[in-house]
């Protein structure tokens, strides 16, 4: 899908990866960028990227009356970018392992499925696409963020589900797998970190040739080149990752 002329919403789009996304949208041609952020602060500076291209509003994916009125607002949708996410690097049986497994479902996993079905109208209409920021550690869990691991295996199983039923309208859904990256999310954590932009140009690439799984950096495309030949070996490489 050619993203020239194309209108397109990111949510979270203040963090590292949206407002990456943000400007990487306005440098391929995008029409017009819906940048969704949770305060009129953020959304005042997003505004002011580009006053004719970017439209800023205000969104908590965990808000259903807010979801409801920014798809009202926004009736002119090709392709749906969910980005917004928490991690409270929390693990199961930590202090606080309920609290943190709730509120990175309700963002993560039920945020993401309330911007697919109210989106799901317009860009069913316009043969569009939505693309779901999962993570690599979806697909295998880290110890350390293991309750945000949950929320992002439901991220993946929710947006392989959402393909197939959304393939007979023609929609496409492209799913995201990014090893870590230098944003808010990761401050502190001292480890190789892919940088924004990076991932922000592999994540329009990838939508641009048609990529249905996206591995965006050389840290997930190693983890992910493992996890075919051995995923019983990955996940004991990963449970040595425990909490201190
Ligand atoms: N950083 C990594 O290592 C990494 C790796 C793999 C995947 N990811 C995923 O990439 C995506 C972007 O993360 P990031 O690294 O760019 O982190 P970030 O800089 O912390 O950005 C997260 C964004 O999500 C927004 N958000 C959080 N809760 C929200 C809600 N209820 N409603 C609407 N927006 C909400 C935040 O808004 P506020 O500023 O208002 O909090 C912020 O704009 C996330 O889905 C994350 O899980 C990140």
């Amino acid at each position: 899908m050619d993203l020239e002329g194309k209108n397109v919403v990111v949510t979270g789009a203040n963090g590292g990866i949206g407002k990456a996304l943000v400007k990487g949208l306005l440098d391929r041609g995008a029409a017009k960028v819906y940048a969704a952020a949770r305060t009129a602060n953020a959304v005042e500076e997003l505004a002011r990227l580009d006053i004719d291209r970017v439209v800023a509003v205000r969104l908590d994916v965990t808000n259903a009356a807010s979801v409801a009125a920014v798809s009202e607002y926004c009736k002119d949708v090709d392709v749906l970018i969910n980005n917004a996410g928490v991690n409270r690097c929390m693990w199961f049986m930590g202090p606080t392992g309920m609290e943190s497994a709730r509120e990175e479902m309700d963002v993560n996993f039920f945020g993401t499925l309330a911007m697919c079905r109210a989106f799901t109208p317009m860009i069913s209409s316009r043969s569009g696409a939505i693309v779901n920021v999962c993570s690599i550690i979806g697909l295998v869990n880290l110890p350390v963020n293991g309750t945000y691991c949950a929320s992002k295996a439901a991220v993946h199983s929710l947006l392989q589900g959402v393909r197939a039923e959304l393939a007979p309208q023609g929609v496409r859904v492209i799913g995201v797998y990014p090893g870590p990256v230098d944003t808010k999310m990761t401050a502190g954590q001292e480890m190789p970190k892919a940088t924004p932009d990076q991932i922000a140009t592999a994540i329009l690439a990838g939508v641009e040739n048609d990529v249905e799984d996206i591995f965006p950096d050389p840290m997930s495309q190693a983890v992910h080149a493992k996890l075919l030949q051995d995923p019983k070996q990955v996940e004991k490489e990963f449970a040595t990752m425990i909490p201190a």
